[in-house]
């Protein structure tokens, strides 16, 4: 059985799903200040800057807003580099697995720090950066990490990212300003801590001569059930230990539970077999627009889901088999035109999302719970699907 994530409605059970197009994407930016609420206390008592990390999140309309909370963005090349500098406020720190060089001049001239995943990379490019006056850093691998998925788990031997500890001391330090971790997914404060505790001796006594220390992202800091309290004390800590700035560059903690996927049933039938259990199919997609339902795998969670009822299949209009979403419980059978909504699809959606099989892409919409204003800010045509084949 998949794990079922997502499972916070907050005030989406108000939304009227049939006042937007389907399917269509709606992000609560009441939801969304609630998070940047915490983050910014988080930031507030503790000198902490905190990076919002395009990877999860990339919906350039709602900049404005996080760039009121936050201090900038944390990129991954050239294209995310160039939208945080459009739309958001803030510094740009941008790692890479590997940089191109023909793409190196630019990024680096956007970015105001660049991080390095490896020594060759470093050499390479680390002048070019000093020139443009970057910040430059190089991204260890703890060796430590809690996460269980390995496909989740950057910080183990077999890894690409990230030099080992052993390796820092052919670093030129004279020429590094920071040091950039990141070992966590949907984690609370402990393993944080615990990986901090891994490395803390060899980073501690080389913190003396940098400016910076990014622990990255995947820490949780928004669920309700996060010890933001401790997490406030650690950085405290840290930051008083190294003498550098701290960093974080959370993605999915900023939109956590901020956003729902709506969409409508198309059809629903039983196949005449005693075994078989009813099927949905709806205009939403797991392999097109939610695909780390398929990639992660899990089961998100079901806008106003009974604990009893009708079994359903509901999976997506795409020719692939496996494009199924889940099994859920309807009290009654759904009914052509009826809406559902998918809890907790603003992180690591949008940014996904693809045109495979034809299948429409959703609309994306703000909402804003507290005064019930929506405006759609993003529909898709034919025309976006045409453009991206040749
Ligand atoms: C280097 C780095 N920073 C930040 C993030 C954001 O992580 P999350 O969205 O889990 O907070 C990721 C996610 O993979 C990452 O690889």
């Amino acid at each position: 059985m998949l794990q079922t994530l997502g499972g916070n409605p907050r005030n989406f059970k108000k939304l009227d799903l049939h006042s937007l197009p389907s399917p269509c994407f709606v992000i609560d930016k009441k939801a969304l200040k609630h998070n940047l609420e915490i983050l910014q206390k988080v930031k507030h008592e503790t000198n902490t800057k905190v990076l919002m990390a395009l990877k999860a999140f990339s919906t350039f309309s709602l900049a404005p807003l996080i760039s009121n909370y936050l201090d900038g963005c944390c990129s991954s090349g050239l294209f995310e580099a160039k939208l945080a500098k459009k739309y958001f406020t803030g510094e740009i720190s941008t790692f890479s697995p590997a940089y191109k060089k023909e793409e190196f001049h630019e990024i680096a001239t956007i970015s105001d720090h660049v991080i390095f995943n490896s020594l060759n990379q470093f050499n390479l490019f680390c002048d070019i950066s000093k020139k443009l006056k970057n910040k430059v850093g190089i991204r260890v691998n703890p060796l430590y990490s809690e996460v269980n998925d390995l496909k989740y788990s950057p910080a183990n031997l077999r890894s690409r990212l990230g030099i080992h500890t052993n390796d820092l001391k052919n670093i030129n330090t004279d020429k590094l300003d920071g040091i950039h971790f990141h070992s966590l997914c949907e984690q609370k404060f402990d393993p944080l801590k615990n990986t901090w505790d891994e490395i803390k001796d060899i980073i501690i006594p080389l913190s003396k001569n940098l400016n910076w220390l990014n622990l990255g992202g995947g820490h949780h800091i928004t669920r309700q059930d996060y010890e933001t309290d401790k997490l406030i004390d650690f950085l405290k800590d840290i930051s008083y230990k190294t003498g550098c700035q701290i960093y974080l560059e959370p993605g999915e903690a900023v939109v956590l539970d901020s956003g729902v996927l709506i969409g409508e049933i198309i059809d629903c039938f039983k196949p005449n077999n005693p075994l078989s259990p009813y099927m949905a199919i709806t205009d939403i997609s797991a392999t097109c627009h939610i695909p780390d339902v398929l990639e992660a795998p899990y089961r998100p969670a079901l806008l106003n889901e009974p604990n009893i009822g009708y079994d359903v299949i509901i999976g997506g209009p795409s020719c692939l088999a496996g494009d199924v979403i889940g099994q859920y419980k309807f009290e009654t059978l759904p009914k052509v035109g009826e809406r559902i909504a998918f809890l907790d699809q603003a992180h690591y959606t949008m940014v996904k999302t693809n045109f495979f099989n034809g299948v429409k892409l959703p609309s994306i919409a703000i909402w804003d719970s507290e005064t019930n204003d929506i405006e759609i800010i993003k529909t898709f045509s034919y025309d976006d699907f045409e453009n991206r084949l040749s």
